[in-house]
């Protein structure tokens, strides 16, 4: 029987966020805990955060946590917005002798990847069939991939290189605010690194992501690439919801 309740934690940049999460319908039970992100973010750092929220809530089921990150079986293999010691770390195996769990009690994944699965399983529907890419707009720029709503793992589209630069360094919600564009202004990136990234994947539709998506009527609509796009309907919770239900579904990558 598939479980009713998950636990999902998101790891940010700025912050780590935990909540239960009833399945059925992907809203949270509850309060979410969220703590600030300590600095340095390294892994051991990160661990005694994720216990004490975890510690807040009283469960014992799996728990999965996401990471801005490659993640391939538990192992982080990248780390462009996180503290580069978490590149090569077995952080399933970290955060379960943390946690006192065994280790298939873990679900390691991508943000990108498990806000991903948030929109599939509880957004909506027009995004279940055929290829969707969802795009998580903020410090960095997070992709996901799906096609009839099964997802390919581990894309990094935020990292394309455009007009010679790192494609999230000029395009991610965190250029706007470091540089002080207007959505106009910043819409006309966004607009550019779509469509080279739509020349590369070509989607029947793309997600906005991120939390600069509560604001998509400011620039969504700017946008002149062909394929369609629409704003994420999860918002802030996208993440913690996609890790429960990863980690319900024992799906690891
Ligand atoms: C990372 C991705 C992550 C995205 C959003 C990028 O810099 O490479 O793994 O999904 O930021 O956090």
């Amino acid at each position: 029987m598939t479980a009713t309740r998950g636990f999902g934690i998101d790891i940010g940049g700025s912050g780590i966020k935990g909540a239960l999460v009833d399945l059925t319908d992907g809203t949270l039970v509850g309060d979410r805990v969220r703590i600030d992100t300590p600095r340095p973010a390294t892994p051991d750092a990160v661990a005694d955060v994720v216990a004490e929220v975890v510690g807040r809530f009283e469960w014992d089921g799996p728990v999965g946590i996401t990471l801005p990150a490659v993640v391939k079986k538990g192992v982080a293999r990248t780390a462009a917005n996180i503290d580069h010691s978490w590149i090569g770390r077995d952080a399933d195996t970290l955060f379960a002798e943390r946690l006192g769990v065994s280790v298939e009690n873990v679900a390691m994944l991508n943000d990108a990847d498990a806000a991903g699965m948030a929109e599939m399983r509880f957004g909506d529907p027009v995004a279940r069939t055929g290829v969707t890419a969802l795009l998580t707009f903020g410090t960095g720029i997070g992709s996901a991939l799906f096609l009839d709503g099964k997802l390919v793992p581990n894309t990094e589209f935020g990292h394309i290189e455009i007009d010679g630069h790192d494609a999230e360094k000029k395009a991610a919600a965190s250029a706007k605010d470091n540089e002080g564009l207007s959505y106009p202004e910043w819409a006309k990136r966004v607009d550019r690194y779509l469509t080279v990234l739509d020349s590369l994947i070509r989607p029947d539709l793309y997600i906005a992501g991120g939390g600069v998506s509560k604001k998509a009527e400011k620039w969504v609509p700017l946008l002149s690439v062909e394929t369609p796009i629409i704003p994420a309907s999860l918002l802030n919770n996208a993440g913690i919801v996609g890790a429960a239900a990863a980690a319900a579904e024992g799906i690891t990558h």
